[in-house]
Formats: C-alpha cells, sequence, structure tokens
C-alpha cells in the first residue's frame, strides 16, 4: 500500500438523531491516527454539542472551514440527513457544511440516515444518483429499527464500518493506475438458437462497467469489452462489442497485451452446436438442441499470461463450496486471483446494485463486505493496484 498513510478527515454531521452515532464515528478515526475537524450543521447542534466532538476529536469545529480544505483526504458526511444529501446533490451552499462539501477536491463519503419513507421518496433515490454519478461514496443506510418508532431502511452504517471505509478511502491512491492498460470483459454473452432467439444469462454488466470506471477514474488506459450490457457504458473508455462467447474471445485475446485483465463477463460455458439460419416457425414438433462447449478465454489467457500481468477471473457460485471451487479455478486456469461471489443469494450479483465478494488468492482469502458495486470495484481495483506496486 502507500507509503504514507493519508490523514486529514473532515467529519460532517447533520441534524439527525444519529448524530451521537457521529460521536462513535470520531473516536475511531481518532484512535485510526487520522486528524479530525468536526464540521457541524446548525441542525446537527440541536442533538449533540459543538464541545462533544470537539473533545472527541481533541480539535476545534472551525467555524471558517476554508484554510481546512486543501490539507484534508477525506470529508465524510455522517449522518447525512435527507436535507443535506439534497442540498449536496444540487451544489447548494448554506452553511459551513455544504459549503465545505462544494469547495472540496477530494474524496466524498456520506452515510445516509432518516425516515424509511423520505429515503425511498424518488426526490431521494434521485438525489442519490446525482452524487453516485459525481463520484461521492455511499454507505448505509441499513434496515432497522428508526427513530419515529417505524422499521425500514433509514438507519445509518453502524460507526465501525464507516470507519473501515475510511481507511480503504484513505489508503487509496486516486492516480494508483496512472499509466497502466486495463482491460475489462462485462456483461453476459448471448448465443444464438436461429436468427432471433438466443441462449443467454441475467448479468447486466454493472460489476464490468463499475470497474471500468474506477480503473479509468484511476488514470488507467481502459478497455472494455461489453457483451450486451443493460447499463449506461462508462465514458472515457474504448468500448469493443463482444455478444457471443466467440466475439469475447476473439476481441479479448487480440488485445490481451496489458498490464490488468479483468474478466467480469459472464461468458457462456456452452452454445448451441449448430443454430439455425433464420427464424424458426412454430409448429407442433419437439425443438431439441444439442450444446457444445465454448473455448475457455481466461484459461487461454492464463496460458499466455507474461510475468508481472495481473488476471482475474470472476466465479459465480452456490454456497458455502463456492470458494473452494474458486481457488480450484485460479490454479486451473492460472490467474493472479479470482472474484468470487454467490449466486444462489438474490440481494447480490447479477443484475443487483450491491455485491459482496470474497477475493480468493493463492495466499488466502478476504472478504469484502455487502456494498455498492461501485465500492466493490474500489476494494477490487486497490488490490489490484497494490499488487502492482502503485496502491
Ligand atoms: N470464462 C471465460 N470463458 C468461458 C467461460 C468463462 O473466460 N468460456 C471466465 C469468466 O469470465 C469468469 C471465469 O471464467 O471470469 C468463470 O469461470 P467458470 O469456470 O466459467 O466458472 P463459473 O461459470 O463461475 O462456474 P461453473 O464452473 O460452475 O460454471
Amino acid at each position: 500500500m502507500s507509503a504514507e498513510p493519508r490523514r486529514t478527515v473532515l467529519v460532517g454531521v447533520t441534524g439527525s438523531i444519529a448524530a451521537y452515532k457521529a460521536c462513535e464515528l470520531v473516536r475511531l478515526l481518532v484512535q485510526d491516527g487520522r486528524r479530525v475537524v468536526p464540521v457541524l450543521t446548525p441542525g446537527a447542534e440541536r442533538f449533540v454539542t459543538r464541545e462533544t466532538f470537539e473533545a472527541l476529536a481533541r480539535n476545534e469545529a472551525p467555524r471558517d472551514i476554508y484554510p481546512h480544505l486543501t490539507s484534508a483526504h477525506l470529508l465524510v458526511v455522517a449522518p447525512a440527513s435527507a436535507n443535506t444529501l439534497a442540498k449536496l446533490a444540487h451544489g447548494l451552499a448554506d452553511n459551513v457544511l455544504t459549503e465545505a462539501a462544494l469547495a472540496f477536491a477530494g474524496p466524498v463519503l456520506v452515510a445516509p440516515a432518516m425516515n424509511v419513507r423520505m429515503w425511498e421518496h424518488p426526490a431521494t433515490r434521485a438525489n442519490l444518483e446525482t452524487l453516485l454519478a459525481h463520484g461521492v461514496r455511499v454507505i448505509g443506510p441499513e434496515a432497522g429499527e428508526l427513530a419515529e418508532g417505524e422499521t425500514g431502511l433509514g438507519r445509518m452504517a453502524e460507526p465501525q464500518a464507516i470507519a473501515t471505509l475510511c481507511r480503504e478511502l484513505l489508503g487509496q491512491a486516486p492516480g494508483s493506475l496512472a499509466g497502466k492498460r486495463v482491460l475489462v470483459t462485462a456483461g453476459g454473452t448471448r448465443e444464438p438458437l436461429d436468427g432471433v432467439r438466443f441462449v443467454g444469462n441475467r448479468s447486466s454488466g454493472r460489476m464490468g462497467v463499475a470497474l471500468a470506471e474506477e480503473a479509468h477514474r484511476r488514470g488507467a488506459e481502459v478497455t472494455l469489452v461489453a457483451s450486451n450490457i443493460s447499463v449506461a457504458l462508462p465514458s472515457g473508455v474504448e468500448v469493443v462489442e463482444a455478444p457471443t462467447a466467440a466475439d469475447v474471445g476473439r476481441e479479448t485475446l487480440a488485445r490481451a497485451d496489458v498490464d490488468v485483465i479483468l474478466m467480469a463477463a459472464a461468458v457462456a460455458d456452452y452454445r448451441p452446436a449448430e443454430p439455425r439460419d433464420g427464424k424458426r416457425t412454430k409448429d407442433s414438433e419437439m425443438w431439441s438442441v444439442t450444446f457444445e462447449p465454448t473455448d475457455d478465454v481466461l484459461a487461454e489467457l492464463g496460458r499466455r499470461r507474461r510475468n508481472g500481468q495481473i488476471l482475474v477471473g470472476f466465479a459465480a457460485d452456490e454456497g458455502e463450496r463456492g470458494v473452494d471451487r474458486a481457488r480450484e479455478k485460479l490454479a486451473a486456469k492460472n490467474g493472479t486471483f479470482f472474484v468470487f461471489n454467490d449466486v444462489s443469494r438474490s440481494d447480490i450479483g447479477f443484475d443487483a446494485d450491491q455485491n459482496e465478494v470474497t477475493l480468493v488468492s493463492r495466499d488466502g482469502e478476504r472478504t469484502i463486505s455487502k456494498r455498492d458495486k461501485r465500492e466493490v470495484a474500489v476494494a477490487i481495483l486497490d488490490e489490484v493496484a497494490s499488487l502492482l506496486g502503485g496502491g
């Protein structure tokens, strides 16, 4: 990892009952050796006093934030109320925190806390999308009992989890892939049955797109081999369409001379052996289709892998045995590490916004707890960057 860990964190606190949990967050950050600057909205001071934060941070909560902006490495807004989330999304600057957020050039993490109906309101959903598109990181909220005696999504993420993510964000060098060439495959292949029908899978391409975006953000030159992606394609990245497994093989192998290859695509293992020309019209006959195995692109990349090249495979498997199988695949396909995700769970993985994955390498394994796929991409590329010696 990078030699000099970043140190100053602005902790923004808004008017929410969860403000008391921000005290614990400040304590954890100080324990990690960070310099913490509390930034309280007037609303926050209705819940917890300025003096409490100043004592825990061992630092004053400044009325003028500007002198602190250039020395800070991270702004965390925890809790972020629906009101502050809206202001951040729209660039309003009507108090010390929203002013700081608008003037701050570094990474921003928000931990929303609000009533479940506020969280689910289309206005909040749209604000959140805007913030994510601006590169803001979001953690939580979690489901549970809320202040008004209701239950649902809206509780601020636990301070411990926020502190862990802060550690990752502070350890992450934004330019850690500068000058590197990265090839990402994403989406799911479709294998023709006839002129109009295909056999496909539920992969949306979201994970691979998030990886391509994050690699680009870190300064890499990125090519995305795209198989039927159903989410918006990233900008600043070269996109090569590859609808079938054969296309993925051809396009990927032709571009394999890069520093990093991330095989996030769900490539068909089998395809119809004899797809029909034109459309098969309906009749009362059975339609039997024989499938033949496709070429394993990752295995071929593994055979050709040169020293120092990072080759990452993705394994979609079910349950406990998945990690063991990922380890076997890692050995068989000569990858650097495998990203395993459990497709028996409906809340993560295929076609979901969130993922929980386990990174499996020859040295061991590490689980990246459930989070937005963009955050999972950050963790995967942190690993890649540190293996390249730049993280
Ligand atoms: N892969 C590939 N070429 C194929 C099939 C898969 O390059 N024809 C890649 C995928 O992009 C992914 C990894 O191999 O990175 C998945 O490995 P695979 O052995 O296909 O595992 P799963 O499909 O997850 O599991 P199973 O073996 O149970 O099908």
